[in-house]
Parts: structure tokens; C-alpha cells; sequence
């Protein structure tokens, strides 16, 4: 998800993507992967939800290092029907809403440098495949995804792109579940994340929150810092059940009555599983 003016770099195709040439990676980089790739799963278990930790055999590559795309997705594609293709950095929305539709979802073909093992501004190859492939072998989230593209595709033609947005950021990014084991992380951005994998389940700083759609369409989200507010789904079931079994378009209308919602704001009517204290939130509330 993206800024609207993006230019096409020459070497990508018309569909934005580029050849992954595997090859192309130093040994340096594939250490880069290894080290995060050791740290995230160490700390997973009893964290990340079942869905996740089940799909992370997906990402068990014959080789060490970035996965060879290729190979990847020929096990996505067993498991779910999706695939994954390189892309340069960020792709615009229509694009990018058209590879969803399409099982088709695209990473960032460059790895962070070693200095920048905790935070990067842009999503790499290892955000993009480690945080978001595991999900896609799931059945169910696969099918939320694709679904997620063509109300993409719907919401652009509705001028309705910010109120999606702020699904895919609360769900696909941010998303926390209830399991019967307690709350588990599922967003790419969490599991990701060495600091946010501890903080989004542990820290008494955020509120955690029922998810509800018009809830979560009307309210605003960080970019630059931890969430100040997580949604919790009931179960991916439920997840892809309310969103494709609701017309999105009378929401949207409604929604441009009401005032958006601040990322810490807590309602009367949430349903409200930790009020946060926002003991770590700096400025910007
Ligand atoms: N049902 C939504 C619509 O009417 C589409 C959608 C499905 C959006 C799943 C997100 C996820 O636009
Ligand atoms: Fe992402």
C-alpha cells in the first residue's frame, strides 16, 4: 500500500516486476536474511498464531538465505494457489491490488543492511516474504487476501482507498487474534519486528481492541513508531466472513459523515481487551 506517484524504474515490466535473479544477492545479504530469519522464529513460539507458525514450513527453503522466489512459490502454490514475484520497492495501489486479486503478491527484490536489523522505512524482502508468505499458506487468509485485492480494486473506483487502507493496516499488517491459548500475532509488520512482537502482546502501553469494521475503517494509524492502538479478530474464519459478506459501499458512504478516529482514541462502544496506558507513545497523539 502506497503513495499515488510512484514512477516505473525502466527495468520493471508492465506489471511492475522484475526478474528476482536470485544471484544477484551477496553472501553478506543471505547472512542478513539468516539473522533475522534466527531471531523472528526464535521468538515466535507462544507469540505468533497458529496459522503463522504453521506456514513458516513454507519459508524452510532448500537453500540458506533470501529465498529463491521460484522455489517458494511452487510450494505457495501447492498449499493455497498464490505466488511470489519481485518487484523494485513500492508499487502503486491499482498494481498492487491487482497482483491480490490475482494470488499474486509482490516483495521488495533488496535486503536490509546489517545495521539496519531493527528498522527500515521501506518493506524488504524480508518483511515482505518472512512477515506476509507464512499467512498465505493458510487457506483461509489466502482467500482474505485475494478478496482484499478486488475490494481494492472496488474501493479506488469508490474514492474509498484511505478507509481500505486502514483494514489492510489493522488486519494484514498490525492484526492481532484471539487463540484459545490467549492473543497471538498474525500482522506482517508484528511478526517482522524483534521490538513490536514483544510490545504489541506484552507492553501496557497500546490498547487492544475488538475488531470491528466501521471501527477500524474510521481510525487513523502511525507509520514511524509502534501502534498505539491493535485490532483482535475471533479467528481468520470470522475475519474473511464479515468482510466479504459485507457490501463495502454503503459503509464508505456513512463513513463520510463521521469524524476520523485519533490512533489512540478508546469508544464507548469498543469492545476493549486492555485500555493501553500510552506510557510509551512520544508526541504526536
Ligand atoms: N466486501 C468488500 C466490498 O464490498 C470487499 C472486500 C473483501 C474488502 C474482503 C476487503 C476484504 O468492497
Ligand atoms: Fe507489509
Amino acid at each position: 500500500m502506497t503513495a499515488a506517484t510512484l514512477e516505473k524504474p525502466p527495468e520493471a515490466a508492465d506489471d511492475w516486476t522484475v526478474p528476482q535473479n536470485w544471484a544477484h544477492f551477496t553472501a553478506q545479504e543471505h547472512d542478513v536474511w539468516d539473522t533475522l530469519f534466527a531471531r523472528q522464529t526464535a521468538m515466535l513460539p507462544g507469540r505468533a498464531s497458529d496459522a503463522f507458525l504453521r506456514g513458516l514450513d513454507v519459508l524452510k527453503l532448500s537453500k540458506p538465505g533470501i529465498p529463491d522466489f521460484a522455489e517458494l512459490s511452487e510450494r505457495l502454490t501447492a498449499a493455497t494457489g498464490w505466488r511470489v514475484v519481485a518487484v523494485p520497492g513500492l508499487v502503486p495501489d491499482d498494481v498492487f491490488f491487482d497482483h491480490l486479486a490475482n494470488r499474486t503478491f509482490v516483495a521488495g527484490n533488496f535486503i536490509r543492511r546489517a545495521d539496519q536489523l531493527d528498522y527500515l522505512q521501506e518493506p524488504d524482502v524480508f518483511h515482505d516474504v518472512f512477515g506476509h508468505v507464512p499467512m498465505l499458506a493458510d487457506p483461509v487468509f489466502a482467500d482474505y487476501m485475494a478478496a482484499y485485492g478486488r475490494g481494492g480494486q472496488r474501493a479506488g473506483s469508490l474514492g474509498a482507498l484511505k478507509r481500505l487502507a486502514r483494514l489492510y493496516w489493522y488486519t494484514v499488517e498490525f492484526g492481532l487474534v484471539e487463540e484459545p491459548e490467549g492473543l497471538r500475532i498474525y500482522g506482517a509488520g508484528i511478526v517482522s519486528s524483534r521490538g513490536e512482537s514483544v510490545f504489541a502482546l506484552d507492553d501496557p502501553s497500546p490498547n487492544r481492541i475488538g475488531f470491528d469494521l466501521m471501527r477500524v475503517m474510521r481510525t487513523d494509524y502511525r507509520i514511524d513508531d509502534y501502534q498505539q492502538s491493535y485490532f483482535v479478530i475471533p479467528s481468520f474464519d470470522e475475519l474473511l466472513r464479515v468482510t466479504v459478506e459485507t457490501d463495502f459501499a454503503p459503509l464508505y458512504e456513512a463513513l463520510e459523515g463521521q469524524a476520523d478516529l485519533g490512533v489512540a482514541d478508546v469508544l464507548d462502544t469498543d469492545r476493549v481487551l486492555t485500555r493501553g496506558t500510552q506510557g510509551y507513545a512520544t508526541g504526536g497523539v
